[in-house]
């Protein structure tokens, strides 16, 4: 009987009662994935799946601007972050006026903020992007030049597959910043048999060896469609854990760096946070106006 059991029941009854849905990151550990979770995904699939939920109270188990994304798409449901600290090394890189001396610099430069940050920021922004979609994002303007900000490795990374000219801003994933093409060669020349999947928030160096890379879904179907005899996971460290079990006969070879602010939610939190309905996350009305938009247009791009 595990000791995370109990929380595991009251948790899913507690939900029930409240009407609530639990809304869960692929970096949560497996308790939350497996367990609570009714929605599990990406970030654009949270952002997606955010809208369609029938609940009063969204629980977001991931980091504060996911939870502020599901409030901008449900201004009129109650959002709870079990941890309010739950931050981002990428959203914290940039303020909203950070972006507007950027439109001052790059007048007519269309601007691209990675959903990754604050709901200040995306306000600023002409539209959102995610890992899973940020090339169509970038594309779809039809010019030249766009900014892409805050996460510098995943402009240079779009940069690689499109014609458009990528401006980007110092922002850093301090998980995926960690991984190096060294690190990862050394395993490959251990076992050829290695397959590397890397997340775009990797430097290039790294995506560059990498046999796929993509969003955490993208990851995830890859390693469920193709089935390698043995994966090697460059991304945060639960996603292996999360699906070793539906991608059987996979060997997981995990070289994986820990999200700090992802782990900061956990069972005993969850249950607290539906307990006494806290962390409520709250936007500013105009912002969340203006922010609402930057993210609709991405969630309503035709793809
Ligand atoms: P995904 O959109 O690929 O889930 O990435 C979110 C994230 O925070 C990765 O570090
Ligand atoms: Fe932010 Fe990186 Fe953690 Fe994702 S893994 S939430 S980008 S710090």
């Amino acid at each position: 009987w595990p000791v995370y059991a109990p929380y595991v029941h009251a948790i899913n009854k507690l939900k029930k009662e409240r009407n609530a849905a639990i809304l869960a990151h692929n970096y949560q550990t497996p308790d939350i994935f497996h367990c609570v979770a009714d929605i599990v995904g990406d970030s654009l699939q949270l952002a997606k799946e955010a809208t369609k939920v029938d609940a009063d109270i969204i629980v977001q188990c991931g980091v504060h601007f996911m939870a502020e994304t599901s409030k901008l798409l449900n201004p009129d449901k109650t959002v709870l972050i079990p941890d309010m600290k739950a931050g981002c090394s990428l959203a914290e890189s940039i303020t909203g006026a950070d972006v507007r001396l950027l439109r001052e610099r790059y007048p007519g430069v269309p601007i691209v903020t990675y959903v990754n940050t604050s709901a200040d920021v995306k306000a600023e922004s002409d539209i959102c992007c995610t890992s899973s979609n940020a090339v169509a994002v970038v594309e779809s303007f039809g010019v030249d030049r766009v900014l892409c900000i805050p996460d510098e490795f995943l402009a240079q990374n779009v940069a690689a597959q499109t014609k458009v000219k990528i401006l980007t801003w110092k922002g850093h994933c301090e998980v995926h910043e960690r991984f190096t093409a060294e690190e990862l060669l050394a395993y490959r020349e251990a076992d050829p048999e290695i397959q590397i999947i890397a997340h775009p928030e990797c430097p290039p160096s790294v995506v560059e060896i990498a046999d796929y890379a993509g969003s955490t879904s993208g990851m995830i179907n890859y390693v469920r469609d193709q089935r390698p005899p043995k994966v090697l996971l460059v991304t945060e460290c639960s996603m292996a854990s999360n699906i070793e079990s539906s991608a059987p006969g996979v060997q997981f070879i995990k070289p994986c760096n820990l999200c700090p602010h992802m782990k900061r939610i956990t069972l005993p939190k969850i249950l607290d946070s539906l307990l006494e309905m806290k962390d409520e996350i709250h936007v500013d009305p105009s912002t969340a106006d203006r922010a609402r938009q930057a993210v609709e247009r991405m969630v309503n791009l035709k793809q």
